[in-house]
């Protein structure tokens, strides 16, 4: 009898637990990256900053902290910003609670912030429990002298290796960059990793929920998921997993080839896996409620160079030559924000017009092109990029698959002064409006 009704409870506050999730639906995801401070003039992100956008946001993931090698304790990554005297964005974004009181402040480990050859911490502490103990104590230990309600998870697992290979065409230093660089890391203890992984998220979680405290992971883009992730393990002891499902085409790794950075679906084609729909469905067939799957938009576009080699279409896939020039705000080649972006849609914008293509079919996202200037021999670009509108129908497709929202990547390259339209965050705001 008392089994019985012990069982009773438990069944009950299970329940209660996700009827308890306000969000369960509807989550909007913001991540910050809090280094963006450092960048100059109008793409300086300062704390007031974020303040229009947590009208609108559910949840707040500050971006990132990192591992020490040796000691295996998460520890900041910027301490100048996150925890020194004179920002202390740690406390600072967490005192925004009392402003805020409904939104959810989580701190996020990896991110690919913590440098792409130092992956190897992130495997050999799930080597052993008492690394991973340790970590575990540091997370506990940051979590509750920062206030923060949760951690992320953003594990820097290796990526898989890109393989396809349309174009004839690749420049020797392409081949070069290929044999030693990002994605070509062979783990020879996959399952090990994996199942250390396991251990750790159930672990720490036991830990936090003792202090009423969340556990998310993000999946980070070219991570495969079913090396990495014991999905049916790992889905009671998370309250959500972020799909980066975008970057699926980036100038670093298909220098070469300018294509859709993050379809929602597979184009004609392309490889099976390159979209959110496979990646959605992969995690749902293997058991995680769909109110714990949340979808990554990306608020930034990606950018490739065209050259007198490419199509002058601008149809992709499009044969290109590496990223594409720097933006004046964020200086990232082969990326731009969306307030970058806009900037150059324009018909007055510097450089001459930039002819833009939507998507009707709701299913790619929309790109932009300038061809190669045969009389003046100037570079062309090609940009994949994220709108209101595509923004959106990432959001319908959560919707309209019962997920639990949209993650939205980040802060720092959305339109945060509202010089597109007068609004800021038109991307965030765009894809709440449609949740
Ligand atoms: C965050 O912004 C900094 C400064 O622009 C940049 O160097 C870094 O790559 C960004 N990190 C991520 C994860 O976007
Ligand atoms: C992911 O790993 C599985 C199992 O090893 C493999 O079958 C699949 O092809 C991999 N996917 C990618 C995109 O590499």
């Amino acid at each position: 009898m008392k089994l019985v009704i012990f069982a009773a409870i438990v069944a009950l506050s299970v329940n209660l637990g996700n009827a308890l999730d306000p969000h369960e639906h509807n989550k909007v995801v913001c991540y910050w990256n809090s280094t963006s401070f450092e960048r100059l003039g109008a793409g300086k992100f300062k704390l007031d900053d974020l303040k229009p956008a947590l009208e609108v946001c559910t949840h707040l993931v500050y971006g990132f902290a990192g591992i020490e090698a040796g000691t295996f304790k998460a520890i900041s990554l910027h301490p100048s910003i996150d925890t020194g005297a004179g920002f202390g964005f740690y406390k600072q974004v967490t005192q925004l609670k009392r402003t805020y009181p409904a939104i959810k402040f989580y701190l996020s480990i990896g991110g690919n912030d913590d440098p792409y050859e130092e992956t190897h911490k992130y495997l050999t502490l799930l080597e052993s429990k008492d690394a991973r103990n340790e970590f575990i104590k540091s997370v506990s230990i940051m979590l509750n002298e920062y206030d923060f309600d949760g951690v992320d998870l953003a594990w820097q697992f290796p990526p898989v290796k890109y393989a396809k290979k349309r174009n004839a065409f690749v420049s020797f230093w392409h081949k070069i960059k290929k044999t030693f660089g990002y994605g070509n890391f062979h783990d020879e203890k996959e399952e090990e990793h994996k199942t250390g992984f396991t251990n750790l998220v159930r672990d720490l979680k036991g830990q936090l929920r003792t202090k009423n405290k969340d556990l998310t992971i993000t999946v980070l883009p070219h991570v495969n998921a079913t090396v990495y992730y014991d999905i049916r393990l790992l889905q009671p002891n998370i309250d959500a997993v972020h799909l980066m499902t975008f970057d699926q085409k980036n100038p670093e790794r298909n220098p070469d080839e300018a294509d859709y950075p993050a379809p929602i679906y597979e184009s004609y084609g392309r490889t099976l896996q390159d979209n959110i729909d496979f990646n959605v469905r992969y995690w749902l067939e293997h058991g995680t409620p769909g109110g714990k799957i949340v979808i990554g938009v990306p608020s930034f576009a990606r950018t490739w160079k065209l050259t007198e080699d490419s199509q002058i279409s601008g149809v992709p896939p499009i044969v290109a030559d590496g990223p594409g020039a720097a933006g004046p705000h964020t200086a990232i080649p082969g990326l731009l924000s969306y307030a970058e972006v806009c900037a150059r849609l324009t018909e007055s914008a510097v450089g001459g017009r930039v002819k833009r293509v939507n998507d009707p079919s709701k299913k790619y996202g929309g790109y932009a092109y300038q061809s190669y200037n045969k009389d003046t021999s100037a570079e062309g670009m090609w940009i994949g990029f994220e709108d209101p509108e595509t923004a959106g129908n990432k959001a319908s497709y959560a919707k309209a698959k019962g997920l639990g929202g949209v993650a939205i990547f980040d802060l720092s390259t959305d339109d945060f002064r509202g010089n597109c339209n007068g609004d800021k965050f038109p991307i965030v705001k765009a894809a709440k409006y449609k949740l």
